[in-house]
């Protein structure tokens, strides 16, 4: 197994005096598929924006042996920390064996991506048969579905050497059949390559599909942690999506599936 793991203590950003994360405690190891879901506002981006080195905060936020509070993006990058955003960031006139070569050269450096090279690296062709895109490496990222720009997205931390992922709301916005498709590649990029995976969602039947486990955020606290069925049995759980007293059975059943 891999050693590196993630590990928050007491993490906290703040905004002005308004506490976006409030002394988060969560660890997450090598092939755990974790997703981190709650309410809008709740402090999920928030949260991978301060791992990433994006928002300052305090607390710790330990990986690979360091620990990334008050560390640059850039060195955060370098430690294996990838992440994507709400929005797709791909270069869409490119192709795309060029964006992940274009991401893989990020990492080589600006000498070794001067030179002009006539083989596509090994890497980038790996990481292009790991996010199901070979067959269409060389058309333009602009013209792929939405669905598969999130995995060239996906593809471009694997050629960074990304070795823990945070994605944020990757299957917003997809069809089933590519959320279906995001899932299985998500659990081959956590099980099989034992990396450590964080996907931010709000979507509870992707979750239910495909989440080893849980962490339930609501106003920048962890609110529940452990198995699907352990958190959606949570009545603290229930009550944050829904809102004291006002809903019926039927709607939690809609939102937490059935049988809560
Ligand atoms: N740069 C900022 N300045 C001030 N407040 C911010 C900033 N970024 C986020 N916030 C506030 O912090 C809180 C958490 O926001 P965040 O975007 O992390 O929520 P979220 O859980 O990702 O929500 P959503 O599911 O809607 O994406 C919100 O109240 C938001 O308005
Ligand atoms: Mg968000």
């Amino acid at each position: 197994m891999n050693a590196d793991y993630l590990e928050l203590t007491n993490l906290t950003v703040s905004f002005d005096g308004f506490v976006a994360v409030d002394r988060v405690n969560m660890s997450v190891l090598p092939g755990d598929l974790r997703f981190l879901i709650g309410p809008n506002g709740a402090g999920k981006t928030t949260l991978i924006d301060a791992v990433s080195g994006l928002v300052p905060a305090t607390g710790s936020a330990r990986w690979a042996g360091e620990d990334l509070v008050g560390r640059k993006v850039h060195r955060i990058a370098r430690l294996g920390v990838g992440r994507t955003f709400q929005t797709a960031t791909v270069f869409e006139e490119l192709t795309v064996t060029q964006n992940l070569d274009i991401a893989a050269g990020a990492r080589r450096g600006v000498l070794t991506l001067a030179r002009r090279r006539t083989r596509v690296p090994e890497v980038v062709v790996k990481a292009m048969e790991t996010i199901g895109l070979t067959d269409l490496a060389e058309v333009p990222a602009g013209t792929l579905s939405h669905g598969q720009k999130q995995w060239l997205e996906i593809g471009m931390l694997l050629v960074q050497d990304a070795r823990l992922l945070m994605l944020d709301e990757p299957v917003a916005g997809m069809s089933a059949e590519e959320k279906d498709e995001t899932g299985r590649l998500l659990r081959r990029i956590a099980a099989d390559a034992d990396l450590t995976v964080v996907v931010v969602e709000h979507d509870m039947d992707f979750m239910r599909a495909f989440a080893t486990s849980v962490t339930v955020l609501h106003a920048g606290k962890v609110l529940a942690e452990g198995s699907v069925e352990q958190v959606q049995a949570d009545p603290r759980v229930q009550e944050v999506y829904l809102g004291p007293g006002e809903h019926s059975k039927a709607v939690t059943e809609a939102v937490l599936g059935e049988g809560v």
